[in-house]
């Protein structure tokens, strides 16, 4: 097995993109807390989603447990102590709980067909990378296991990259709808292609390296 990738330390790039990663995380996870706190009773009060009710409560305690934990994940110090693999179950539940119930909410999205299709995409996507790194890790392959991983995590910052372009829509005072329904696509698309050129330069440098 390589585990050069999983030992050596981070280099300042992916150390400050983890940094706002996991930032901008907590910040989510204090943003949603409000729907944890104060269940939607009717599906007005659940973006007027009609299966928000019970289904968004489930969405956001499963997503933001992902949210709150992913980040850890990157941290090699919770390897050495032996909390990687417990906190990393507790992840992969956190982002099949988010994803079904995603999954479900996406066909009553407000924003009709095309923000099903963004939002299912990106569920489907979010659930099937996260069980490959989980059975990577499982098999003991643990530089895929790493490399899917990274994937879920750029998956689960959607939530984070999503509120970070509706306000831009709003400041910029763009049309809602038409808007919402791009960021359906915008808000994980470009995050699973900035990982996946990540993973390849790391995979070139390592080849520079041998
Ligand atoms: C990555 C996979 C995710 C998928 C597929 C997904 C899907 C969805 C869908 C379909 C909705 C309803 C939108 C509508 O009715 O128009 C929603 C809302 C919401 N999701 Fe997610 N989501 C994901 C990740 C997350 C994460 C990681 C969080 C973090 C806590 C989160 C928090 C929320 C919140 C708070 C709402 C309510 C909308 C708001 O107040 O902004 N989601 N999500």
């Amino acid at each position: 097995m390589n585990t050069t990738t999983l030992t050596k330390t981070p280099r300042w790039p992916a150390r400050a993109l983890w940094s706002l990663g996991a930032l901008m995380s907590l910040g989510i996870v204090a943003y949603a807390a409000r729907y944890l706190l104060h269940p939607p009773r009717t599906s007005a009060e659940a973006l007027g989603n009609p299966l928000g009710v019970p289904w968004l409560v489930v969405h956001v305690a499963g997503a933001a447990i992902a949210l709150l934990l992913g980040s850890l994940q990157f941290l090699p110090g919770l390897r050495k102590i032996g909390g990687h693999r417990w906190i990393g179950r507790v992840y992969v539940l956190g982002c099949l709980v988010g994803g079904v119930a995603g999954l479900i909410l996406a066909p009553g999205s407000f924003a009709g067909p095309i923000a099903t299709a963004g939002f299912g995409s990106l569920a489907l996507i979010w659930i099937a990378v996260t069980l490959l790194g989980w059975r990577a890790a499982l098999d003991r392959r643990f530089v895929d296991h790493r490399r899917w991983m990274i994937r879920s995590w750029a998956l689960t910052l959607a939530a984070v990259t999503l509120r970070l372009y509706l306000p831009a829509v709003q400041i910029l005072d763009l049309p809602f709808l038409p808007w919402y329904r791009a960021i359906s696509f915008l808000a994980w698309v470009p995050n699973l292609l900035v990982a996946e050129l990540w993973l390849r330069n790391e995979a070139r440098r390592m080849s520079d390296h041998q």
